[in-house]
């Protein structure tokens, strides 16, 4: 069968196999470009197949020639269906490490449950033993509460009043206005069930009781900021309240571990096109006047770019970890550039659907969205046959 890409909204209903491996193949020759870093050696990545955890678990492994585990959520392929993108991006991830002698394996279900995490537990107890990084990656619209069984939804508004501004169908170009309603309480909870800390801080407990964890070990989830723009609908908007719950859970899981003497951290990344922020309205618009303004500046970086860094020059670098204020790592610290965030709000000001493709990096967003489903990358025969089930080896 060809595949070709199947757009559905902010998704994507195909991927390509190839190309995801080809997406992850140019990852870890980023990685291996910039040379060795001394830091972790046996790595949990929950959240691992895509995005920024995916860019963690490709830094470890390449970059620290650590030994991963990959927690995900992913569709397998089946006759006349593709897999999810993150599903191929982990097979690709554990045949790239094999050729090199690294231990990667995977498994695929659902974080949130008792039993993923058992699973794990057990795996790194008849594998590795212990880890001694734990990457928290996860994003998702759901989390099945463990011990209530209550399904609960995020959602994306914003608190206090209905927000309008500017937003942009990245498909077409179009620039319209967009309103959204306020939350209430509800939402505002159920938002930060699911994208707050509660389920980290069961991981590393879990992960510390089975005595899986290593002394001295590290932790990390990722959280955004952002500028004035999207406050409304990001950082002060029912998303934003998750994000203070898992910055504050940090310090939680430090004072839990103690005795392990684990410390979390979290660290803020740059905004970035991922299946996760395309769904969020007003970022995509932000995104491209970003990209545009960053790639100007030749300060562009994408997720493995981003995770590179926080590992070489923020976690490992040999000296102590730099926070902020607030105990926060900051690896947003170019997107947050004040000579950058002026010209975006510049740019914000004026941008309509005519002069976008021109201020605006549309194009680089629409080839990255592309790209997070393997599509639109050189070296790939898109026209050829892949009626060969691609499996991750781990797994099958
Ligand atoms: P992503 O959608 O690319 O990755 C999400 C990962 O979570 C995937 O590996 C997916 O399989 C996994 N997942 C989802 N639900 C799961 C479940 N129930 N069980 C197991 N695995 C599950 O998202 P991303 O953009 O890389 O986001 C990762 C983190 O980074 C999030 O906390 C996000 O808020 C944060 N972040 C994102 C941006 C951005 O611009 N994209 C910026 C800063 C911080
Ligand atoms: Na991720």
């Amino acid at each position: 069968m060809i595949i070709e890409p199947r757009m559905r909204g902010f998704i994507c209903l195909t991927a390509h196999p190839e190309g995801c491996a080809q997406n992850v193949k140019n990852q870890i020759e980023y990685v291996k470009s910039k040379g060795k870093i001394d830091g972790a050696k046996k790595v949990l990545v929950i959240g691992a197949s895509t995005g920024f955890g995916l860019a963690s678990r490709i830094t470890s492994a390449f970059g620290c020639d650590a030994a991963t585990i990959g927690v995900f959520f992913e569709k397998e392929p089946s006759e006349g269906k593709t897999a999810t993108p993150g599903y191929y991006n982990s097979a690709a991830l554990e045949i790239e490490a094999a050729k090199v002698g690294l231990y990667a394996k995977s498994i695929n279900g659902d974080a949130f449950s008792n039993e993923i995490k058992q699973q794990t537990i057990d795996l790194i107890k008849k594998d590795l033993g212990q880890v001694d990084l734990v990457i928290y990656s996860l994003a998702s619209p759901v989390r099945m509460h463990p011990t209530t069984g209550v399904l609960h939804r995020s959602t994306l508004k914003p608190i206090g009043g209905k927000f309008t501004n500017k937003t942009v169908d990245f498909h077409t170009g179009n620039v319209t206005e967009v309103s959204i309603e306020p939350a209430n309480q509800e939402d505002i909870d159920n938002t930060v069930v699911v994208m707050g800390g509660e389920d980290w801080s069961m991981w590393m407990n879990a992960l510390k009781d089975a005595g899986v964890l290593a002394n001295d070990a590290m932790t990390l989830a990722y959280s955004y900021i952002g500028p004035e723009v999207t406050e409304p609908v990001y950082r002060k908007g029912t998303i934003g309240r998750a994000k203070d719950h898992l910055e504050a859970t940090a310090f939680e899981i430090t004072k839990q571990l103690e005795d392990v003497n684990c410390k979390a951290y979290v660290s803020v990344n740059k905004a970035l096109v991922t299946q996760a922020s395309s769904a969020i309205p007003v970022i995509p618009l932000y995104i491209s006047l970003l990209y545009k303004t960053m790639k100007a500046e030749g300060i562009h970086e994408g997720c493995i770019e981003q995770i590179q860094r926080l590992y070489s020059n923020r976690l490992f670098s040999g000296n102590a970890i730099p926070t902020d204020d607030k105990g926060r790592i900051r690896i947003d610290d170019w997107e947050m550039r004040d000579d950058v965030q002026a010209q975006v709000s510049k740019l914000w000001e004026v941008a309509t659907t005519e002069n976008l493709s021109e201020i605006g990096d549309l194009a680089g967003y629409k080839q990255d969205f592309l790209n997070l489903f393997g599509f639109g990358f050189d070296g790939v025969d898109y026209l050829a046959d892949t009626s060969e089930l691609v499996f991750v080896p781990s797994m099958k």
